[in-house]
């Protein structure tokens, strides 16, 4: 008689991960989820069950900075209940600090940049065996383009699909191009499959991911630029939604626009990021745009795609903004009647170009104070864009319950306002007609109507 003896059950080892910074980082995140599991390593939300805990970080301001650091300290306490877990710091800051990270937090055991995802399983081999683990190396090749991203969203309706990864502007401000390195495109096949099966399994929206999404380019078996993805991804489905960030104003094209306006499952709205409403800041940011450009980019989307809501980011106080250069962006804001802005205060990175070239001497009151003039414009410009949509319907995506009421669903239109109404039948993943009766400056409120 043979007996089989049942085989000890494989242990998982448990992975915590916190992700701080911008949507890269979140695909980033569902990256390293899917190495790591093929590595025996499961998902807990449970950090204190965690034998390995991450943080995705984000350098593109000091506050974001200070952030990770504050929260490094929290994890003190947790090294100290459990002697046992590892603690890592991935992207962008892991990129900046490399070895430096280790000396200055030392509980960190791990520090892995962008480019090095798939040496994560070796690295903490080394970590197991004592040793610290770091690789910070930038590739010029990785796109991931082969991994399936274990999603981590809450609503399996809307998710984001890495496109490239990198940036080739140096814009003088910004520390991207050495964090993340020279800018790469993702094989298309990889990003069809990758959204064909988004959308099998129930997904109703995609937001095709990069630094500069319109300097996308594919050379092999012919040539395939980003209206030629955007188009054949907008074809998987017309039930499919297709969102794409970040543009860059120097290369908004026309034909760009076109491809849009000829599918209607491609969102009406454009995330266009200006920066400075004046052509001297834009030369000193090195923005390669004049504020006339702009403004010429603005009015071609606005006839080819009228009712499309058009938002931006917004710098205050760059080096050497005189009062007049900051009047010249709040007209700006004004002429275009942005529905959305993100808008921050400058803040020096080290290393960039305006850190070694220029004098960051805006004082930090006269950038609090224009800063906050720019957000009380903002505010008076997304009520407004608000209030013009009371009254009209829109095609709405269900996205999940309301955060103020069980009985209401949120969702968003074509122009990416966020819907308040009530649930009746209705479900996450649904279209519904929605008439808009009312509004905030965040939030529009209505009802449901029939077909
Ligand atoms: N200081 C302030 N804002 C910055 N951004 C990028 N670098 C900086 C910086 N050093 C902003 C830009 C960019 C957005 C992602 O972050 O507006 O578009
Ligand atoms: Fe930074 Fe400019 Fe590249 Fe955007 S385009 S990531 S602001 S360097």
């Amino acid at each position: 008689m043979v007996f089989f003896l049942p085989l000890p059950p494989m242990e998982f080892r448990k992975l915590y991960i916190e992700t701080y910074g911008c949507q890269m980082n979140v695909v980033d995140s569902e990256i390293v989820v899917a190495i790591l599991q093929q590595n025996n390593y499961q998902l807990t939300e449970d950090m204190d069950e965690a034998d390995l805990v991450l943080v995705n970080t984000c350098s593109i301001r000091d506050n974001a900075e200070q952030r990770v650091r504050s929260r490094l300290n929290e994890f003190k306490s947790l090294k100290k209940r459990n002697r046992e877990v590892s603690v890592g710091i991935i992207g962008c800051m892991a990129e900046r600090l490399k070895e430096k990270l280790l000396e200055e937090e030392q509980l960190v055991d791990l520090v892995v940049g962008p480019d090095a995802y798939r040496e994560l399983p070796s690295l903490l081999q080394e970590v197991e065996g004592g040793q610290k683990g770091i690789n910070t190396i930038l590739s010029l090749e990785e796109t991931y383009g082969d991994i399936r991203p274990v999603r981590m969203d809450r609503n399996h309706v809307t998710s984001f699909v890495s496109i490239m990864r990198g940036c080739n502007n140096f814009c003088a401000y910004c520390v991207v191009p050495g964090t993340r390195g020279r800018e790469r495109s993702r094989d298309p096949e990889t990003i069809i499959r990758e959204t064909t099966e988004l959308y099998q399994k129930g997904y109703r929206e995609v937001t095709l991911l990069g630094q500069n999404v319109n300097s996308y380019r594919w050379e092999q078996n012919g040539e395939l630029n980003f209206e030629n993805l955007l188009e054949r991804v907008a074809k998987i489905d017309p039930d499919l939604r297709v969102r794409f960030a970040t543009s860059h104003p120097k290369d908004m094209s026309d034909s760009l626009l076109k491809t849009m306006a000829t599918h209607p499952n491609i969102c009406r709205s454009i995330h266009l990021p200006v920066q400075s409403g004046s052509t001297s800041v834009l030369k000193r940011m090195k923005r390669k745009y004049t504020r006339e450009h702009y403004m010429n980019r603005i009015e071609s989307i606005k006839k080819q795609l009228p009712g499309a809501s058009i938002s931006t980011d917004i710098i205050a106080g760059f080096c050497g903004e005189t009062e007049e250069e900051h009047e010249e962006t709040l007209s700006l804001m004004e002429w275009a009647g942005y529905d959305f802005s993100y808008m921050f205060k400058y803040s020096e990175r080290p290393d960039t170009f305006a850190a070694l070239r220029y004098s960051n001497d805006v004082s930090e009151e006269t950038k609090t104070r224009r800063l906050n003039e720019i957000i009380e414009l903002q505010m008076k410009l997304s009520l407004e864009s608000k209030q013009r949509d009371v009254g009209h319907t829109y095609e709405v995506l269900v996205e999940g319950t309301s955060k103020k009421s069980k009985d209401e669903l949120f969702g968003r239109t074509s122009q990416n306002k966020v819907v308040v109404f009530p649930k009746g039948e209705l479900k996450p993943g649904d279209y519904v007609n929605v008439r808009v009766d009312n509004c905030t400056s965040a939030t529009l409120i209505g009802r449901p109507v029939g077909a």
